[in-house]
């Protein structure tokens, strides 16, 4: 079976999510000679002009579902987490729309941090050494932050919008943290907390795609999660990336496939979870050595804004396969040419931040990407729409002069109180 078997076939296509992430995709997906249509919900400005925009809520499965009947949609192209965790490929198991991601149970990767622990340690896969909290063994939980050495690093055990992980270096604000995260700081999420080691080292993500027993590797990324320059302030949910990443050398690679991919696929096929999906590995090398921080069942924003313009490869064709468990028929291609993608930012995010501002955006980009993250269109001008608004991606022999490339078009970009860093890649 080849890829040919597929050519006189075109698809009708449904990404949900509207960050710099799904415009990302929509424009790879728009490139295939397997797309006929796609439709992003909900979109935003960037994703209107090369899709169509749809007005749906990605919680509301009965909502998704009437719209993927009424238009005929053969693929379910899954952005975020939470409708993936929530199960949204269990619900749609028995319809003839195909979604991209995992089943329920095995988006518990990312949903639970405590859950993604017991996998890894069933599984054997290298993370740091941890003890899980709840009400119940609170005080084994206050014993263990008496004893840690160094820095303690606390996560609630669910989804919490990102701001779930809190690393302390007094054990007196810890134990205090650990108590308010029980008592419910997070809600639900933090009725069970992860207690973990705290590991030193530089961090960088692995993109894997698999059908659930064969898998095939996307270009490697580092996101940068600050909102300052070197790394200092806030985490944010990613102020800039670049792919390659130069400190991940084929040894340190090898290492990763062998000690933490390979087991994590196996480990899914043992636990025989359906998964056609992408898994997203967080990791960091300690001593040359990776370790998983955390999975996620998803592609990362802004790393795919780096990962697909890199790619040569058809990115439907693999979703297919991915879905028809024919992944091992497919090469993924990328270019030699480094990519970096710097993100544009509303005054004042990650906090309080004000949305309607009118963007300025000079036709005469050169040579660089446009991709709309928190943005839309109100009365025939283009408005800021959330923290995140445009990620300005460009490709260059070295990734420092990606982002040169990057910044020199952001000077073609305005909004009221633009904020981005100039740092994105300096340090590697
Ligand atoms: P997560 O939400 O799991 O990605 O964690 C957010 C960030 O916290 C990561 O990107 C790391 O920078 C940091 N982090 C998480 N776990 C650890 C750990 N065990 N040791 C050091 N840093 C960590
Ligand atoms: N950039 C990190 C994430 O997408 O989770």
């Amino acid at each position: 079976m080849s890829a040919h078997r597929y050519d006189s076939i075109m698809y009708k296509v449904l990404i949900l999510g509207g960050g710099g992430r799904e415009h990302a995709l929509a424009w790879k997906i728009g490139q295939s000679r397997l797309c006929q249509q796609i439709f992003v919900a909900p979109g935003n400005a960037g994703t209107d002009i090369i899709a169509e925009n749809l007005d749906l809520n990605l919680m509301d499965f009965d909502q998704i579902k009437e719209t993927v009947d009424r238009l005929e949609i053969d693929y379910l192209i899954v952005g975020p987490e939470a409708p993936l965790v929530a199960g949204i490929q269990d619900y749609f198991s028995d319809h003839q729309v195909k979604v991209i991601g995992p089943s329920k149970v095995a988006a518990q990767l990312e949903g639970s941090k405590a859950f993604a622990k017991q996998f890894m340690r069933s599984f054997n896969i290298p993370t740091a050494g941890y003890i899980e909290v709840t009400k119940d063994n609170l005080a084994e939980g206050l014993a263990h932050i008496a004893e840690v050495k160094g820095q303690i690093v606390l996560k609630a055990d669910g989804l919490a919008a990102g701001k779930g992980v809190i690393i302390l270096e007094s054990k007196k604000k810890a134990k205090k943290v650990l108590k308010e995260m029980i008592d419910g700081k997070f809600g639900a999420a933090s009725s069970t907390v992860v207690i973990e080691d705290f590991l030193d080292g530089v961090e960088f993500s692995v993109f894997v795609l698999t059908d659930g027993k064969n898998y095939r590797l996307l270009p490697i990324a580092k996101d940068y999660k600050r909102i300052g320059e070197g790394n200092k302030g806030l985490n944010t949910g990613g102020m800039g990336a670049i792919s390659p990443v130069g400190f991940v050398d084929d040894k340190m690679m090898h290492q990763v496939i062998e000690d933490i991919i390979e087991p994590t696929i196996e480990g899914l096929q043992i636990l025989e979870y359906d998964y056609k999906g992408i898994i997203f590995l967080g990791l960091i090398a300690v001593k040359g050595k990776p370790y998983v921080i955390e999975y996620n069942c998803r592609l990362g924003d802004p790393e795919t804004e780096v990962i697909l313009p890199r790619l040569d490869s058809d990115l439907m064709a693999l979703f297919v396969a991915m879905h028809d468990g024919t992944l091992d028929q497919q090469d993924v291609r990328f270019t030699k040419n480094a990519a970096a993608t710097v993100m544009l930012v509303s005054g004042g995010y990650p906090e309080a931040y004000e949305k309607g501002k009118t963007i300025r955006l000079d036709p005469k980009i050169n040579d660089a990407i446009i991709f709309h993250a928190g943005t839309k269109r109100t009365a025939g001008e283009v408005v800021t729409n959330g923290g995140r608004v445009i990620a300005v991606t460009s490709l260059a022999k070295s990734h420092k002069k990606a982002v040169k490339k990057s910044l020199a078009n952001i000077n073609k970009i305005h909004f009221d109180q633009m904020y981005y860093r100039k740092d994105i890649g300096q340090d590697v």
